[in-house]
């Protein structure tokens, strides 16, 4: 009998892992800057968090969410997305009473029932931000920034972004009106899950991938025609902050994202290189979400960002080296020497070195393979010789050139060398 991971869901295997690794350690580092600090939630949260937190009409509520009910009846559900189980840690640890501005960020695994392909699983990752309690547009302003400057430290540089304002509920309520009026006489033209979007969540329709769909909806009522004069204004702040920083964005007036929760700000930085699933990261601001999960009317914003569609982009660009580094492969010719060079490397590795000697009683020319396939930068052969005279040849890997150093200092000496190495 074989087994499988269940569908949609994957290993990071060892091989994959030094990608994960280096995005997490990139995405802790620009949070650090810029002063979000992290919040581990549980995977699972009551239903009801989700339900009202990201809507019950959208597609991640209705179709996608993994709900079971646990062995004491009540309804719980993976976590399909971070922002309402930030909102509802936030309000449960009272995070508003102890500062105004909360900065937070998080990063893990989310899970969505979607059909998978490219870019899109079960199980799938997110590092994301969520600033809550200001409605400065500096604030939205900064999130894209941060977003993109993450990008940035890891050299995804060739990536677009698309900006709209939905406005506050009141300009939605006036703009869905006049988007239904606009649709309802083309309905017979619509495909059929946005005739169903039609009553239930026209707005839907503005972000639906069908051709048909997309032909009308170029003609249809741009919402940002329909923003009051504060929302005008804060969406213009916010264009205002961008162009300060010189970050180039498309506005999109067709953005609306899938989420409920959103209102004003709404954007996403998406990669050609990615095909179908082309979102690398999406967002906006929330004011209304913390009122909706039982707080007060506290104005939000943030973002989340799918790590496995940016492992897909790095790992199509040349030059990053996914091997683990060795900096010593320590061969060594019998039981003695074996034993010698247990030791060694115990101390070599506990002043930082990265070093690896056989498990698999190879022969010398063997061991001399593994060096070369570990790419190894030294290499060096402990015989009875050597540790009988208490020294060590060191050969580098690359230009050949050998060094006599002493076993009784190893681990400084070569600390040295690999310094140097590194200037
Ligand atoms: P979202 O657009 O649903 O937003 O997801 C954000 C990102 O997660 C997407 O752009 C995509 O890269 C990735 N993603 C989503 N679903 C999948 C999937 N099935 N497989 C692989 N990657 C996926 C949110 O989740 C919001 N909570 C973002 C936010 C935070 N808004 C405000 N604060």
């Amino acid at each position: 009998m074989k087994y499988y991971a269940p569908k949609g869901l994957y290993d990071i295997t060892p091989e994959e892992v030094d990608l994960w690794q280096l995005v997490e350690e990139k995405v802790r580092e620009e949070m650090d800057r810029y002063r979000y600090r992290e919040i581990r939630t549980p995977l699972m949260e009551k239903t009801e968090v989700f339900a009202r937190g990201v809507g019950e009409e959208t597609e991640v509520v209705s179709k996608q969410m993994y709900t079971f009910e646990d062995k004491g009846g009540r309804s719980i559900t993976l976590r399909p997305e971070g922002t309402a189980s930030v909102v509802r840690a936030y309000l449960e640890h009272k995070m508003y009473g102890r500062e105004e501005l909360s900065k937070l960020y998080y990063l893990g695994p989310m899970f969505r029932y979607e059909t998978p392909q490219k870019g899109r699983s079960r199980q799938f990752h997110q590092y994301g931000a969520e600033a809550i309690g200001s409605s400065d547009p500096a604030l939205d302003a900064e999130l894209i920034e941060l977003s993109i400057s993450i990008l940035e430290a890891l050299k995804v540089e060739e990536v677009g972004v698309k900006l709209n304002s939905i406005g506050c509920s009141e300009d939605r309520e006036e703009y869905v009106d006049q988007l239904r009026s606009f649709l309802e006489p083309k309905r017979a033209k619509l495909c059929s899950d946005c005739q169903k979007r039609l009553e239930a969540n026209p707005l839907r329709i503005l972000d639906c991938k069908e051709e048909s769909c997309s032909r009308l909806i170029a003609e249809a009522p741009r919402i940002t025609d329909y923003l009051c004069s504060e929302c005008e204004e804060h969406f213009e702040g916010v264009r205002n902050y961008l162009d300060r920083v010189d970050l180039d964005y498309e506005l999109n007036p067709r953005l609306v994202r899938g989420l409920d929760y959103y209102a004003r700000t709404v954007f996403e930085v998406f990669s050609a290189d990615l095909g179908a699933q082309d979102a690398l990261l999406g967002g906006g601001r929330y004011d209304g979400l913390i009122e909706l999960l039982g707080g007060d009317p506290i104005p939000a914003a943030g973002f989340a960002a799918g790590i496995e569609r940016l492992i897909l982009l790095l790992q199509e660009r040349d030059g990053l080296s996914t091997d683990g580094k060795l900096d010593l492969y320590l061969a060594t010719l019998d039981q003695e020497t074996k034993e010698k060079g247990f030791e060694l490397l115990r101390r070599l590795r506990k002043s930082g070195i990265n070093a690896e000697l056989d498990y698999l009683d190879k022969s010398l020319q063997g061991q001399l393979g593994y060096a070369d396939r570990f790419g190894a930068d030294y290499t060096a052969i402990l015989g009875p010789r050597e540790l009988k005279e208490g020294k060590i040849t060191i050969r580098d890997m690359e230009s050949g050139e050998q060094q006599l150093l002493e076993l009784g200092d190893l681990e400084g000496s070569l600390a040295e060398i690999l310094e140097k190495d590194g200037q």
